[in-house]
């Protein structure tokens, strides 16, 4: 068929209709083909060209390319929204846009006990006292044995041990840090102002009682230490971490390695002395064990307790962050649990 200007103006503007159409890819491809595809009614009038005169040939030539480019061109941005089109529908989504702002990590921090550990440790540290470390995996001898708790003596029945298999059948988890005592007077000389912070391992779990729980040891051995020193020490370390005016209370105790030896309660925060399930309807929580270092303690370092004396305390992290948050079970601290750690 002849090509006229009038018949390809007829092509292009069906060819766009058609484009705009179409629905899908094959509808599009389909256009393509009746109008400007090789095949295509415009392509046909090109080739057909040659049997028309010099100036019709310029005429319908300039007009078939006009239109044919301007049809591959839609076709192109047709093609390019269906497929998005198609895209989104199987995927669901927008494309990623790339200039968005990105979604930030929220920081993390540290965990409560660790927080709470560190704040002891610094209000240690103001008064004076240096920071020791010492094995996880202990030796009965420093474990039990030198701080005067002799083979079978019952009092060792007082912490429910983890053993460790060993040749020499002689390790344990450390049950207290109170070892470090002992490993530090072996290696140093009087005075003696230190404290030891790290986690030791019970066989018990309840609300208040974990496998594994953490400790601060203190130790102060010196020349003219009495138990007034130790009792304004503690006092000064509760003021510094529970603030002014909250109660404490000695009771006389008993541990191997102290004599005289005390426990040492704060009020219970959740109840303010009432009586509730935490504090087991006492109205008191025990936080610390302590005494003045017993001279058969010394024996085993080789001090002389004729020429000096000392005072020692282990307290439990977890009793003081639970009663400085007002948490009353310990288990939520080792749940791992981001809904109660992101509150601290
Ligand atoms: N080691 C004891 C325990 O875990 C706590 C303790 C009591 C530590 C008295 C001491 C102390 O240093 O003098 O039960």
């Amino acid at each position: 068929m002849p090509g006229t200007p009038e018949r390809i103006e007829r092509l292009r503007s069906e060819g766009l209709a058609a484009l705009a159409a179409a629905r899908n890819e094959s509808e599009l491809l389909d256009a393509k083909g009746r109008y400007f595809g090789k095949k295509g009614a415009i392509s046909e009038i090109l080739k057909g060209i040659g049997a028309l005169s010099a100036e019709e040939r310029k005429a319908v030539g300039a007009e078939a390319n006009r239109a044919r480019a301007e049809l591959e061109s839609v076709f192109d941005e047709r093609l390019a929204a269906i497929r998005e089109q198609e895209r989104i529908s199987r995927e669901g989504v927008e494309r990623l846009d790339v200039t968005l702002p990105g979604r930030r990590e929220a920081p993390g921090h540290r965990h409560p006990i660790s927080q709470t550990m560190a704040d002891i440790i610094s209000v240690f540290r103001r008064l004076g006292f240096s920071v020791q470390g010492g094995p996880d995996v202990e030796k009965d001898y420093y474990n039990f044995e030198a701080l005067n708790f002799p083979p079978e003596h019952p009092a060792r029945d007082m912490q429910d041990t983890f053993y460790i298999e060993s040749e020499a059948g002689d390790l344990v988890l450390r049950t207290h840090t109170s070892p470090i005592q002992i490993r530090t007077m072996e290696k140093t000389r009087p005075p003696v102002r230190i404290i030891a912070p790290g986690a030791v391992y019970r066989s018990d779990s309840d609300i208040t009682h974990s496998p594994m729980f953490h400790q601060v040891e203190g130790l102060a051995v010196d020349t003219g230490i009495t138990m007034g020193d130790l009792k304004g020490l503690l006092t000064e370390f509760c003021r510094m971490t529970f603030g002014p005016g909250k109660p404490l209370r000695f009771r006389p105790s008993y541990f191997p390695f102290t004599e005289p030896s005390a426990e040492v309660d704060i009020q219970c925060v959740i109840c303010l002395g009432r009586g509730c399930r935490v504090c087991k309807d006492s109205g008191w929580l025990e936080i610390l064990g302590a005494g003045m270092v017993d001279p058969s303690v010394f024996g085993f370092v080789g001090y002389d307790p004729e020429e000096y004396s000392g005072f020692a305390f282990g307290m439990g992290v977890e009793r003081i962050a639970m009663l400085r948050h007002g948490i009353s079970d310990i288990r939520l601290f080792f749940e791992n649990d981001i809904r109660f750690l992101s509150q601290f």
